[in-house]
C-alpha cells in the first residue's frame, strides 16, 4: 500500500480583511506546522502579500501559500486577471482550479478549467483540481459519472510525471457551506471511484499516489471520521478554516491518520 501524506487546505474564499488575515495566518503558521501533514492557506488576492510576509518567518516545513484563482496566460490584455508568475512573485506555491463556486456561480467552463490545470502544473505549482456533483445529480445516481467526467476534462493533457503535484478535491456541491457533510461511507465510495478513474486515465501507481481531499462542511468534530477512510487524504476546508482552533483540530485529525499509516 502506498502511503499518501495528508493535505489540508484552508480556502478562505471572499472573507477577512488585513488585520484578520494577518492574525489567522500567524495562528496557522504557529500551530499547524507539522511534518505529518501538508498545510496550505488560500487567502483572497489583496491579502496574499500580507499573508506571504507572515508565512515567510515560519520554520520548516512551513504552511504553503495558495491562491484561489488565476488566469492561464503569461501576461497581456486580460483586464482584472492575475497571472501565475505574479502569484509566484509573492511566494504563492499552490492554486485552486475548478472550485464549484467558480464552476456554478461564475460559470467557468471545462475548457478554461483544463487550461488552468495545465498552466498551473507547467509553472511548477501544486494544483488542487476541485470536482463534485450537485444535489440533483446525486439524487439521480450520477455522482460517479459527474466526477469521472470532471476528472477526464480537468486532467486532459496532463503528463504522468506532473501528477505528483496534482491533488483532487472531491467537494459535493450540496455539502459546501450547508452544514451537510457526506457520510464517511458515501465520501469514501466517491473517493474510491475517483481513484479508479485516475487509474484508467493514467495508471494504478499514479492513482495510488494521488491525494484526494474531501471538502464540504468539514469541521473539527467530523474531520477524524472522514480522514479515517482509506481513500480520504485530508480536506479542503471553507468556513472552519477561518477559525484557527477549528482548523488546528482538523489538521491534527489529519496528522493522526498519518501516524496510523
Ligand atoms: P465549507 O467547508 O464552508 O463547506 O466549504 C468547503 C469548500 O468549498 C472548500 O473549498
Amino acid at each position: 500500500m502506498v502511503s499518501r501524506k495528508p493535505f489540508v487546505g484552508g480556502n478562505w474564499k471572499m472573507n477577512l480583511h488585513t488585520s484578520e488575515a494577518h492574525a489567522l495566518a500567524r495562528a496557522v503558521a504557529n500551530s499547524c506546522n507539522t511534518p505529518a501533514v501538508d498545510v496550505a492557506v488560500f487567502p483572497a488576492f489583496p491579502y496574499l502579500v500580507e499573508v506571504s510576509t507572515v508565512l515567510q518567518g515560519q520554520p520548516n516545513p512551513g504552511v504553503l501559500l495558495g491562491a484561489q484563482d488565476f488566469y492561464p496566460a503569461a501576461n497581456g490584455a486580460f483586464t482584472g486577471e492575475v497571472s501565475l508568475s505574479m502569484l509566484q512573485d509573492h511566494g504563492v506555491a499552490a492554486v485552486l482550479v475548478g472550485h464549484s463556486e467558480r464552476r456554478h456561480i461564475i460559470g467557468e467552463p471545462e475548457t478554461l478549467i483544463n487550461d488552468k490545470v495545465q498552466a498551473g502544473l507547467e509553472a511548477g505549482m501544486e494544483v488542487i483540481l476541485c470536482i463534485g456533483e450537485k444535489l440533483e445529480q446525486r439524487e439521480a445516481g450520477k455522482t460517479d459519472a459527474i466526477n469521472a467526467a470532471q476528472l477526464a476534462y480537468g486532467l486532459a493533457g496532463v503528463k504522468p510525471e506532473q501528477m505528483a503535484r496534482l491533488t483532487v478535491a472531491y467537494e459535493p456541491v450540496w455539502a459546501i457551506g450547508t452544514g451537510k457533510t457526506a457520510t464517511p461511507q458515501d465520501a469514501q465510495a466517491a473517493h474510491a471511484a475517483c481513484r479508479e478513474v485516475i487509474a484508467s486515465l493514467f495508471n494504478g501507481k499514479i492513482a495510488q499516489s494521488t491525494r484526494i481531499q474531501y471538502g464540504g462542511s468539514v469541521k473539527g468534530s467530523n474531520a477524524a471520521e472522514l480522514f479515517a477512510q482509506p481513500d480520504i487524504d485530508g480536506g479542503l476546508i471553507g468556513g472552519a478554516s477561518l477559525k484557527s482552533d477549528e482548523f488546528l483540530t482538523i489538521v491534527q485529525a489529519a496528522a493522526a491518520r498519518s501516524e496510523k499509516g
